[in-house]
């Protein structure tokens, strides 16, 4: 089979793409470094646009005050002491609480993506450490993720929460990243959704989600997470409806991830606001995570 990451084994039909890839890295890099680049970054671009571009955006931006920047930041924790094992940790564990990026704030949640193998990890890894201009501060010192180093770092099972406090622990010495002082807040409109919505969100939970999740929402038989109660307004209530969604769309169900449409995601949305107190009323949720951004999970 062909496997992009070999540089030998590349067909003729790839080059095209090879050479526009290595023109456009080698204008931005040195020589030397773009050279390890190219076998890598295909396929760390396929994998990234498949498992993280629904949040942080293909072009690695994210969505304010939503889905923190990759562009820029990314190159921030190649630059500390610990930052490319947090980085592996993110992506691996998933990571939860708030942060402020780039003067912006964020409350989300980010799934885990320990399903997926260590040498994709080191894939992803490697194209977000190049891509969009991102740059390491060092070219010279950079060393390309490989999957020999994910591997202990997946036996420690890090979580969102162990991830999060080495997090603030990495900060906590840098005192730049102190010195944010006045972050920007951007102003969320409360959520809406309807009855009907509820309804049908209901039917799909029942026949998709229940088993895991149970008939009470925190009474499932397989392992599923609870989906209300404290756990739920732990993880949700502070941000965006678009991390919920996104969520989701990406994690659920586990077996076939993003199988239904954004309307049915919104459905299934909709059920778990009301499960969890949350009032219907007149004004639908939109289905585009695009036009959930704005739409906060916040009650009074
Ligand atoms: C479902 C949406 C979602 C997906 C998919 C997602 N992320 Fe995230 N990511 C987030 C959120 C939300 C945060 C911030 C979490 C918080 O506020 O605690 C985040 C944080 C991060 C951070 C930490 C940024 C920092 O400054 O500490 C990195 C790095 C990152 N994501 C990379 C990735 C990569 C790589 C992928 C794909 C393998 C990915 N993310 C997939 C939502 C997502
Ligand atoms: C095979 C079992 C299974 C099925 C089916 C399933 N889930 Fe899950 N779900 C899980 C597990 C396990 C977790 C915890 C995942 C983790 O922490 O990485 C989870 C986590 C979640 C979360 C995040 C909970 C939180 O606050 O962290 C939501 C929301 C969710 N599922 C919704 C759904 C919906 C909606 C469906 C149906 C479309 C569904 N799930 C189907 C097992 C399942």
């Amino acid at each position: 089979m062909l496997n992009p990451y070999r540089k030998h084994k590349i067909m003729p039909w790839y080059f095209g793409a090879l050479v526009v890839l290595c023109l456009n890295f080698s204008m931005s890099m040195q020589a030397s470094f773009a050279e390890g680049i190219a076998p890598a970054a295909p396929r760390g671009q396929l994998l990234f646009n498949t498992y993280c571009g629904a949040c942080h955006q293909p072009t690695g931006i994210g969505v304010p005050s939503v889905f923190p920047p990759l562009v820029g930041n990314v190159t921030d924790w190649l630059s500390r002491e610990k930052g490319r094992d947090y980085l592996i940790r993110v992506v691996l564990g998933g990571i939860e609480g708030a942060m402020t990026v780039k003067g912006v704030n964020y409350a989300g949640a980010m799934p885990s993506w320990a399903s997926l193998d260590d040498e994709s990890i080191a894939s992803i890894l490697n194209y977000v450490s190049i891509a969009w201009g991102n740059q390491p501060s060092q070219p010279e010192k950079f060393e390309f993720f490989k999957a020999q180093e994910i591997h202990p770092i997946r036996e420690e099972k890090p979580t969102p929460q162990s991830t999060y406090a080495l997090r603030q622990r990495l900060l906590a010495v840098d005192l730049k990243v102190q010195a944010v002082t006045n972050p920007v807040v951007i102003k969320l409109r409360p959520v809406s959704f309807t009855t009907q919505q509820v309804q049908e969100g209901r039917e799909v939970y029942d026949h998709n989600c229940k088993d895991c999740h149970g008939s009470n929402l925190d009474n499932g038989e397989f392992g599923g997470a609870p989906l209300k109660g404290s756990y739920f307004k732990q993880h949700w209530e502070k941000g965006s409806v678009a991390n919920l969604s996104a969520y989701m769309k990406n994690k659920m169900p586990p077996d076939r991830p993003g199988v239904f449409s954004d309307k049915v995601y919104a459905d299934l949305v909709a059920f778990l606001l009301q499960s969890n107190g949350y009032e219907a009323g007149s004004v639908a949720l939109p289905s585009q995570l695009s036009a959930q951004q704005g739409l906060s999970l916040e009650q009074d």
